[in-house]
């Protein structure tokens, strides 16, 4: 229950009589407005009972403020009569009427019967009734009109005047009558708190995840799901990364202490060892070292979706192969405005009999073109399973600054080579939450994930597929 519902309905309790929104309002203090939403919100739940009566108000008009205060015309007249004796010229009342008065006052004094009109030598003059043959009603209209009650012709029903005590609704008749724009803010408060609705939607991110997904599913993609806890073979090992690269260290990849270790694909062990320690068959001469099983064998938290990636390469050996894939990965860095430690990455991969290193730019261009970036550029990058490496930048017109986008290239054949693949591996992989920065006009990548419920609130809906012009 809202806490105005509680204050009113408390109110009402105590009372055990019917209120009305005047008096609830005083007893709970606070304005006519919150009490008629309380009230609404507490009629909608059964709870109470809200009965609208009509009431009349009248006032007086300024014909009758000015009666009220002197006395009617008539009865003015008769003390002036009764001061002067009796009568009165007529030329004499009128001036100390005044001409309108003086009119009305004659008119109903002559019709009761209170006064004559004579011929005098110096002009027509007022002659009081006889006390004894002046008709009563004179004191009791006197008497009526100290009360001010009302006549017709004195009061007028302002036509402002909103005749339902009670407006709890914005109802057609006051829409359509235009009644609604009378409505003083004490009887009627469009400002009285409401609660706020929203509409369920989704977490910008996952605005942004499923648009992925739907621009590559557009492009002839199938969607792929890997572990996050990953064997150091799939996420290091089978990518040609040497075992003493910095990024295996601990400073870059979390590694699970329990349990420690998860068991190799065991068919792959030798073609990958070899491939590491003399380049196998593939031409190049490796790394010179003596690859460890065991190293391969440390389980962590994967640090891109490559590792899904080559996963599922070493299931699926021959063409086609075009999958994708938008998931979470883990790096062990320090959480700042750029920089997470548990984030997104767009992953995919495109094997073909004849798939070409400018497939891949015409194909990544083409994903970010239809996410809305349309100028695009790659330029040379450097990645130990990859060969040639590029990186694709756009240019963001409004901050004049290159957001990098993603990394690609074809994987070497030290990497495809001891897995039984033939053809061309077309890859690439690169963040999300970088691209959403710059899609939501944001600055810090933190936004995502501090569930603030009013920034999340204010992105409407949407909001993406409209700023691409998708909808
Ligand atoms: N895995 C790389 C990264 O995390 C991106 C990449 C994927 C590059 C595939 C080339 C090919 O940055």
């Amino acid at each position: 229950m809202h806490w105005l519902e509680k204050h009113v309905a408390k109110a009402l309790k105590e009372r055990k009589s019917p209120l009305s929104f005047e008096e609830a309002a005083e007893l709970i203090g606070r304005d006519v407005g919150s009490v008629a939403k309380a009230s609404l919100w507490l009629r909608n739940k059964g709870l109470i009972d809200v009965e609208e009566r009509e009431r009349k108000i009248f006032s007086l008009g300024e014909e009758g403020r000015i009666y009220a205060e002197q006395g009617l015309p008539e009865k003015r007249l008769v003390e002036e009569l009764e001061k002067a004796g009796g009568e009165l010229e007529l030329d004499s009342l009128r001036e100390k009427l005044g001409e309108k008065t003086f009119r009305i006052a004659i008119s109903w004094a002559k019709r009761r019967g209170w006064i004559s009109i004579e011929k005098a030598p110096r002009g027509a003059v007022a002659r009081l009734v006889e006390l004894a043959s002046r008709p009563k009603v004179l004191e009791v209209k006197i008497v009526r009109t100290h009360l001010m009650k009302p006549t017709e012709k004195l009061m007028a029903l302002p036509d402002e005047l909103l005749e339902e005590e009670e407006v709890t609704k914005l109802t057609r008749e006051l829409l359509a009558t235009g009644k609604w724009r009378k409505v003083k803010f004490s009887k009627f408060d469009i400002r009285a708190p409401t609660p706020p609705v929203f509409a369920s939607k989704r977490h910008p991110l996952r605005e942004l995840i499923k648009l992925v997904r739907e621009i590559f599913v557009e492009m002839g993609f199938e969607e792929i799901r890997g572990p996050l806890v990953e064997l150091a073979f799939w996420n290091f090992d089978a990518l040609f990364q040497p075992q003493d690269h910095p990024a295996r260290e601990m400073h870059d990849t979390f590694y699970l202490a329990e349990p420690e270790k998860g068991e190799l694909p065991r068919k792959l062990v030798p073609p990958i060892k070899r491939v590491h320690e003399d380049g196998g068959d593939t031409g190049s001469t490796g790394w010179g070292y003596r690859w460890s099983a065991e190293e391969a064998r440390r389980l962590l938290l994967r640090t891109h979706t490559t590792a899904t990636t080559i996963r599922y390469l070493a299931e699926h050996r021959d063409p086609p192969v075009k999958v994708f894939s938008v998931d979470r990965i883990y790096r062990n860095e320090r959480t700042d405005w750029k920089h997470l430690a548990e984030f997104h990455q767009i992953e995919g991969i495109v094997m073909g009999e004849n798939v070409s290193f400018r497939d891949l730019l015409g194909l990544i261009k083409e994903f970010y073109n239809r996410l809305g970036l349309k100028n695009v550029k790659f330029r040379p990058s450097y990645f130990p399973y990859t060969e040639p490496s590029a990186e694709a930048v756009a240019y963001l017109e409004d901050k004049k600054t290159w957001l990098e986008l993603i990394g690609m290239g074809i994987f070497r054949p030290e990497v495809t080579r001891p897995l039984g693949i033939k053809h061309r591996v077309l890859a690439w992989g690169g963040g999300l939450e970088r691209l959403a920065l710059a899609l939501y006009d944001l600055d810090d990548i933190r936004t995502f994930y501090n569930n603030d419920l009013n920034w999340i609130r204010s992105v409407p809906s949407a909001f993406l597929k409209k700023k691409i012009g998708i909808v």
